[in-house]
């Protein structure tokens, strides 16, 4: 592997056929060590079906050697990814963990049960914040983003013979994804108990500054985390702080999203969306 570009995220857990590949691919992650030069933290991915979140979960993961099987088993990549990011590490060096409460795979993947297990391990492990989030990008992306289903916006980015099928297939997902504020706060909640101290950041349509303080003051987390808004308004936090508002503008339609698969910059499209770019 070495000089070669790698992306994890294109990888899967499956694809390991042997232990020496798996720590082969953890020896990329050895390298993100390097990272205290550039950086005063990191945060590992664990989330959104990507190649972390694959290990962790009974879905994708179906090995039956010592990197699946058994929670334990699962758990051991991203073990060895952030034992051996501490090694190199400072101890001030802020190392967090985006991970998933809930998989939405077509069979169980990481339920919120088994994510309650996940925060233990990582808290004994001694990282230094956990963000809670859900979905994958293959079988339930619109469960990260939940809101309106941009369908046309999406259908925009397919080939012209698969448009009439993307549609029909996309537009049945409308209504099943309404943005309900807040919607991993359930989850913060159940692993508050088990993360202890570790602070958790909560993500997922949080919207309003009453909601962002029922959560923080209530004890589900200690981080509000957005995105949507800030790609709709990146100075929302100063504008709560000079109390110029309560509540972010963005209205959860989607239209950034869909502009990645159109291989348009990511900005807010929400009062019109561009045939091109
Ligand atoms: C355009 C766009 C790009 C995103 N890219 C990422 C990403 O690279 N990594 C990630 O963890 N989440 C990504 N997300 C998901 C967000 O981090 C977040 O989990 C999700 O949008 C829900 O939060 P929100 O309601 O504050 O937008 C992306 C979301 C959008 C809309
Ligand atoms: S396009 Fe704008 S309004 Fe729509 S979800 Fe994205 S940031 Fe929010």
């Amino acid at each position: 592997m070495e000089g070669r570009p790698v992306n994890l995220c294109a990888m899967c857990a499956w694809e390991f056929d042997d232990n020496d590949k798996v720590t082969e691919v953890r020896t990329v992650y050895d390298r993100f060590s390097t990272l205290e030069h550039a950086a005063t933290g990191v945060q590992v991915h664990c989330a959104h079906g990507f190649l972390i979140n694959q290990f962790l979960s009974p879905f994708f993961n179906r090995r039956q050697d010592k990197w699946g099987g058994l929670s334990e088993n699962r758990f051991r990549f991203l073990k060895q990814v952030i034992t051996s990011i501490k090694k190199k590490v400072p101890d001030e060096f802020c190392i967090t963990v985006k991970l998933n409460t809930h998989d939405f795979t077509p069979k169980p993947g990481i339920t919120p049960e088994l994510a309650v297990e996940y925060a233990g391990m990582l808290k004994d492990l001694g990282v230094d914040m956990i963000e809670v989030s859900c979905g994958s990008s293959t079988f339930s992306y619109m469960n990260m983003c939940r809101g309106d289903v941009p369908v046309k916006e999406l259908v925009q980015s397919m080939p012209l013979w698969k448009k009439p099928v993307a549609w029909f297939m996309i537009h049945s997902l409308k209504g099943r994804y309404d943005l309900d504020e807040g919607y991993n706060t359930a989850a913060a909640r159940s692993i508050r108990p088990v993360a202890g101290n570790i602070p958790i950041a909560l993500v997922g349509g949080m919207r309003t500054l009453e909601k962002m303080s029922q959560a923080v003051r209530g004890g589900d987390a200690e981080f509000i985390s957005m995105s949507r808004p800030f790609i709709r308004e990146p100075f929302i936090v100063k504008k709560f702080r000079e109390n110029k508002r309560d509540q972010v503008a963005c209205v959860s339609c989607n239209r950034c999203l869909a502009a990645i698969p159109n291989g348009f910059p990511v900005r807010c499209y929400n009062k019109a969306f561009p045939k091109s770019f």
